[in-house]
């Protein structure tokens, strides 16, 4: 499936698509399993409905929101919600290639952060930079502090002009990387963590629901993947289900046994 027919081209360095563009369906296709917690719930709520009544917003001369920042650790469904904003907005989704973007030379970092935003400022779409605290740690890629200074300036600026109708979203596993200037410039913070008893829960019947299973399995999957990431988690899920698929039989309990222990998650 072409991944560009709907859009104007990306923006280019040296020659390299600088992201990925996913079509709204193509968003919709990856979130069907999302949990995203009370809390985040309200915050995605709340947005898309600002988002929806943007012409009562301009007549109050309150100003709607347009960048997010998520923190949380790995695995928790940051990416995810990125997807599930587009989707919900009907609006494509830029996954910024990080690579592709922070550059040694001088001034390319700079030059590539404002030609990805002004993409976003003439195509309504959602952009999402993710480890987004690389931009913050620039410095490690460049000879003098001044030239960071610089890469992160013409980021403040980018965001303080960022209008129109795209959405900037921005995700780090390290909050306390981030330069204090750019954390504040966010209007809208979501943070993440492990799933607790109800996410995980709700997570398993979400991935169980409608599989064939010969034995009820939830309540002891729950026990086994507690402590695991939803990605972890969804991992040993799938491991187990293609076990129970080449072996022509429906899900039992043992199944997703095997798949932990040969998944081995990082569980603390
Ligand atoms: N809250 C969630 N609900 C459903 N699935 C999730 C959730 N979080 C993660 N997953 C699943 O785990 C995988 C990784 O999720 P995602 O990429 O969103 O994590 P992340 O928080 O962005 O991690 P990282 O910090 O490593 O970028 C995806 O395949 C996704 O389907
Ligand atoms: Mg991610």
């Amino acid at each position: 499936m072409s991944k560009h027919k709907t859009h104007s081209r990306l923006p280019r360095s040296k020659g390299i698509d600088m992201g990925t563009c996913y079509t709204p369906e193509e968003c919709e296709k990856k979130v069907k399993r999302i949990v995203l917690g009370q809390t985040n719930q309200q915050i995605v709520e709340e947005f898309i409905t600002i988002i929806g009544m943007k012409e009562r917003f301009e007549q109050y001369e309150v100003p709607i929101p347009n960048k997010i920042v998520m923190f949380g650790p790995p695995g928790t469904g940051k990416t995810l919600t990125a997807f599930y904003i587009a989707a919900r907005l009907k609006l494509p989704l830029i996954v910024v290639r990080l690579d592709a973007l922070i550059h040694s030379h001088l001034g390319e970092t700079g030059s590539n952060i404002r030609k990805i935003f002004d993409y976003a400022k003439a195509t309504p779409c959602v952009l999402f930079l993710d480890e987004f605290d690389a931009i913050g740690r620039t410095r490690d890629h460049f000879d003098e502090a001044k030239e960071m200074a610089r890469v992160v300036n013409t980021l403040l600026q980018c965001l303080d002009e960022f209008e129109g109708d795209s959405i900037f979203v921005a995700a780090t596993n390290l909050e306390a990387e981030l330069d204090h200037a750019i954390w504040r410039r966010f209007d809208t913070k979501m943070t993440y963590a492990m799933p607790g008893d109800k996410d995980r829960e709700q997570f398993i019947h979400l991935h169980l629901d409608g599989f064939e299973q010969d034995e009820p399995v939830h309540q002891a999957a729950s026990e086994l993947l507690a402590g695991c990431s939803f990605a972890d988690m969804e991992q040993i899920i799938l491991k187990a289900k293609r076990k129970a698929i080449i072996e022509h039989r429906p899900l039992r309990f043992t199944f997703i046994e095997e798949a932990y222990s040969e998944y081995k998650p990082n569980v603390q």
